[in-house]
C-alpha cells in the first residue's frame, strides 16, 4: 500500500503517511494569484461539499494553519458575543473547544462524560429542554484522546427538535466516518488537511450553512481568523486574502483524488476499519487490553492501556518501534496511563501486521516473553502530550 520509499510509518492521528504521489505534487511552485491554483483551490472546495453531501446548502471555507485554526476561526466567526454555546465533551478535543471559547469570551456550558463514555444524546435533550438561552452545540465527531466514536445521527437529531445550530469538529473523522447533510443536518463541520483525506499538514476547512454564515459579518474575534471575510474573498475571485500554502494545497488536491478513486468515505472507512481490527487482535493476543469497548471504537486510533509489568518501559518501547519503523503515539488520558496507535493514513493491512509484529519483537528484545501476565495500569498519571 504505502510507496512512500523509507519514511517511517505514522502511526498517528496525524501528520500521517502519505502517499508518493501526495508527496511528489508538491514538487512545484504555484503564483497563488495564478489561474492553475485558483483552479485546485476551487476544485478542493467543491470536492469537500460533495464528500459532505451539502453543495446546495453550505460554502466550504479554507484557512491557514493546523485543525485547531479552523476550529478557533470557526467558533469565533460564528458564535457572536453574548451567544450561549454548549459543548458536549468527553475528551482533551472537546476541553480545547470550552477553552477556545472562554478564550475568545464566548458565554459557554458543558456537559461532560468519562472519556472512555460516548456522549448521550438523551442528556443533551434534556438540556437543551431546560435551557433556552443555549443557542448552539458543539461536539467532537471521533474524540481522538481515546479514538472514542460520538453518535452524530442522534446527536443531530436532538438538535433539529429543539432547533438549535450543531458545530461539529470532525477533524479525526470527516472523509472516513460516513457523515452527510441528510442523515446530521449539521450547520458547521470543522476538519482538516492531514487526517482521513491523508494530505500534508497546514490547511484547515470548515463547511458552514450558507444562510448562517452571511449572517456573521464583525462577529470575528481576529482578523486572520475571521472566516466570513476568508469567505467573502474566495467567493469574490476564488483568492485566498492571504498567503496560502499552495504546496499543501497541491496536496490536498491530489490526496482528494485518490480519495475518490479508492471509493470515496465508504472505501476509507473499509481500510481504516481492516486496518484496527488486524491491530487490535494483533496486540490483544500479546496480552494488550484495548481502553473501550469494542462497539463505540473508531477505526481512526486505538488507546491501549499502559501494562502493569514492570519490565515494560513506555520510551524503550516507543524508541524501539520508531527504530523498526513504525512511529506511535503517546496517551492523553486522564482516566488511565494509556498510549495509542493509529489506523489511519496511506497504511494497509500489510503494513498493520507488519506493526504487530513490530510490537511483538520489541517486547521480546524488552525481556517480556510471558505476554499472557500482562495486567494493565490504569491507576497511575499520565503522559499528557498536547498535539
Ligand atoms: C478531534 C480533533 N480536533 C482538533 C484537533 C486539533 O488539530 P491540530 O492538532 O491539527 O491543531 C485534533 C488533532 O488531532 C483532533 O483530533
Amino acid at each position: 500500500m504505502n510507496d512512500s520509499g523509507n519514511d517511517k510509518y505514522l502511526l498517528t492521528p496525524g501528520p500521517l503517511t502519505t502517499s508518493l504521489a501526495t508527496k511528489r505534487a508538491m514538487l512545484h511552485d504555484w503564483g497563488s494569484r495564478d489561474t492553475e491554483f485558483i483552479a485546485i483551490t476551487g476544485r478542493i472546495r467543491d470536492r469537500l461539499l460533495a464528500i459532505a453531501g451539502v453543495e446546495d446548502s453550505h460554502a466550504a471555507v479554507l484557512v491557514q494553519g493546523s485543525g485547531t485554526f479552523g476550529v478557533e476561526a470557526t467558533l469565533g466567526t460564528l458564535i457572536a458575543s453574548g451567544q450561549r454555546t454548549l459543548v458536549l465533551e468527553n475528551g482533551a478535543y472537546g476541553k480545547r473547544i470550552v477553552a477556545i471559547l472562554e478564550r475568545i469570551g464566548r458565554e459557554v456550558s458543558v456537559l461532560s462524560w468519562p472519556e472512555d463514555q460516548q456522549v448521550d444524546p438523551a442528556a443533551l435533550d434534556a438540556a437543551l429542554g431546560e435551557d433556552p438561552s443555549i443557542e448552539h452545540v458543539v461536539v467532537v465527531h471521533c474524540e481522538t484522546t481515546t479514538g472514542i466514536l460520538n453518535d452524530m445521527v442522534a446527536i443531530g437529531r436532538v438538535c433539529g427538535v429543539h432547533k438549535r445550530r450543531l458545530i461539529i469538529d470532525g477533524m479525526s473523522a470527516f472523509g472516513a466516518i460516513p457523515i452527510d447533510g441528510n442523515s446530521v443536518p449539521f450547520d458547521a463541520l470543522i476538519a482538516s488537511s492531514n487526517k482521513c483525506f491523508e494530505g500534508v499538514p497546514g490547511m484547515a476547512f470548515a463547511l458552514i450553512a450558507r444562510e448562517w454564515l452571511e449572517t456573521t459579518e464583525g462577529n470575528a474575534h481576529s482578523v486572520s481568523l475571521d472566516l466570513y471575510e476568508q469567505w467573502r474573498g474566495l467567493e469574490a475571485n476564488g483568492q485566498w486574502r492571504f498567503t496560502p500554502p499552495t504546496h499543501v494545497l497541491a496536496a490536498f488536491d491530489q490526496a482528494l483524488a485518490e480519495h475518490r478513486e479508492e471509493g470515496g468515505v465508504a472505501a476509507r472507512h473499509r481500510r481504516y476499519s481492516a486496518n484496527r481490527d488486524i491491530l487490535v487482535s494483533g496486540m490483544r493476543e500479546l496480552g494488550f487490553e484495548t481502553l473501550l469497548a469494542d462497539a463505540v471504537q473508531a477505526p481512526i486510533i486505538v488507546t491501549f492501556l499502559m501494562p502493569a509489568d514492570q519490565r515494560f518501559d513506555f520510551t524503550r518501547f516507543y524508541d524501539d518501534m520508531s527504530a523498526r519503523g513504525f512511529v506511535i503515539y503517546p496517551g492523553k488520558l486522564s482516566i488511565a496511563d494509556s498510549f495509542r496507535i493509529g489506523c489511519i493514513g496511506a497504511l494497509g493491512p500489510a503494513e498493520m501486521r507488519a506493526a504487530a509484529a513490530a510490537v511483538k519483537a520489541t517486547l521480546e528484545a524488552m525481556g517480556i516473553g510471558d505476554l499472557a501476565s500482562m495486567a494493565t495500569n490504569q491507576a497511575s498519571s499520565l503522559n499528557r502530550t498536547e498535539t
